[in-house]
């Protein structure tokens, strides 16, 4: 490598997050005059996000970088970026020779200068979790999609003893009021109708004695503004607020993420979930209290060390008695680290398939349920992207199920709809034909 890339492609692996900061890294590279190669096109520079969750995700990586060689045996200039740049460091430029520079999710900001040292060849790496915050070095917003991102809590303090976010991640910190005001109004400037808050514990998002709650209050006078989401909560950080607010904010959509990950007390006291299954369904009761209508969405794990097939039949009950409109099943995958890698009882593989198959048929038939419900309601959509038909837009309903519709209105666009028909991924919306005058 001799000279500065021109050109380059972000992949993002994982979470929402990762997504954000592929947003992020892609606005700094642009503003050192790169440019974003074309779908399909060759670029100098290649940036894998990666995410560290499941071991697949992990290995994912790896196998991304082998597959980035071009056909005359000369590769782009190779950046590992997000949560197995983090958790690897030094050792994932063992691992693969091919990757230039390393780059973990805290230090991007530094990615310009780091391709720059790449160039001259060396192959810096930067795991670095400074004080002075990210965010501070980046752009101005000036590209959103009619659903923004806006990342405002970062990293995880709970240590769920499965799981490497606390460390891939680091402390759990809020991002300060008045940037997160001054990000979500540039993002309207420039086209988002709908903010998703992000956090890996979005709900303990605090800053001067201010909770997620009052954020969302103020983030509502937003003229221009029309939805607030937010993502991932965890049960603990449920606030009083934060329930009261779904019941008085009228942009704040009635969908909540909550991940319970068993029904099982036994499990969830091995998982170091600071919920019990009575707790969760308590939070559950109080939102329903506050939002009827709310949609609700969740994680599970199968196949925690030590779980019985009766821990399992609770992790099914917990599916029935919250009726989950969605929800993201995985097996459990040992990561390096992490206290429950090395509990005893871990559960064989075929144990695991069996229930993570019976697991997605309870949760597949309440969605499918919940699909059906709202099937004849009137609602509104907000429009994101054109379908695969000429004519045909995709967007999403307030309970974030993805809605079909014919339709002349364009992204960012507000459409009434009748929901005319539910699949179980997605709904069919018709835009009523006006009353004769
Ligand atoms: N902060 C969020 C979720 C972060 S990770 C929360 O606490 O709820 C997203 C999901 O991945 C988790 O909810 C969990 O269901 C799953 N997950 C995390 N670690 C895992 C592991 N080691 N094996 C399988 N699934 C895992
Ligand atoms: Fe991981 Fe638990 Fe933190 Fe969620 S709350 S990121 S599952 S440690
Ligand atoms: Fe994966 Fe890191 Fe997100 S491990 S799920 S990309 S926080």
């Amino acid at each position: 490598m001799t000279s500065i890339p021109k050109s380059f492609r972000i992949k993002s692996f994982g979470c929402q997050m990762n997504v954000y900061d592929g947003e992020r890294m892609a606005e700094l590279l642009a503003d050192q005059g790169m440019t974003a190669a074309a779908d399909g096109a060759d670029a100098d520079l290649v940036v894998l996000n990666t995410c560290h969750i499941r071991e697949k995700a992990a290995e994912k990586a790896y196998s991304e970088v082998g597959r980035l060689k071009r056909e005359d045996g000369s590769r782009p200039l190779i950046a590992l970026a997000g949560c197995v740049a983090q958790a690897e460091g030094a050792e994932a430029k063992r691992r693969s020779p091919a990757i230039d520079l390393v780059v973990g999710p805290q230090a991007y900001h530094r990615l310009p200068e780091m391709v720059a040292q790449a160039s001259r060849g060396a192959r810096p790496v930067d795991t670095d979790m400074p004080a002075i915050s990210k965010f501070d070095a980046l752009p101005k917003r000036r590209r959103a999609a009619p659903s923004a991102f806006l990342t405002v809590q970062e990293g995880c303090d709970k240590f769920c003893t499965y799981c490497v976010v606390p460390y891939t991640r680091g402390a759990e910190i809020s991002r300060p009021w008045e940037d997160i005001l001054a990000e979500a109004h540039a993002l309207v400037e420039v086209g988002a109708r709908e903010i998703v808050l992000l956090g890996q514990n979005v709900n303990a998002w605090i800053n001067d004695g201010r909770g997620l709650a009052d954020l969302i209050r103020a983030l509502a006078r937003i003229h221009g503004l029309a939805r607030i989401r937010y993502t991932t909560s965890h049960p603990t950080d449920m606030s009083e607020a934060l329930i009261a607010a779904h019941a008085e904010v009228e942009k704040l959509m009635p969908y909540l993420h909550l991940p319970v990950q068993s029904g099982s007390d036994s499990v969830l006291r091995a998982m170091n979930r600071s919920h019990t299954a009575k707790s969760y369904l308590e939070i559950i009761d109080r939102m329903r209290a506050a939002r009827p209508d709310i949609a609700l969405s969740g994680d599970f794990i199968v196949g925690f060390p030590g779980e019985t097939e009766e821990d399992f039949q609770a992790t099914l009950s917990m599916v029935d008695a919250v009726g989950y409109a969605s929800a993201y099943s995985f097996k459990y995958s040992p990561r390096p680290g992490t206290p429950a890698a090395t509990m005893e009882d871990q559960i064989a593989p075929e144990v695991m398939d069996e229930r993570l198959q019976r697991l997605q048929a309870r949760i597949n038939a309440h969605q499918i349920a919940f699909n059906q419900s709202k099937v004849g309601s009137d609602t509104r959509i907000l429009i994101e992207r054109r379908g695969k038909h000429a004519g045909q837009m995709i967007g999403h309903s307030p309970w974030l199920q993805s809605v079909h519709v014919e339709t002349a209105a364009a992204p960012g666009d507000i459409v009434e709809v009748t929901l005319a028909a539910a699949g179980p991924n997605s709904m069919t919306g018709v835009v009523p034909a006006k009353k004769a005058a």
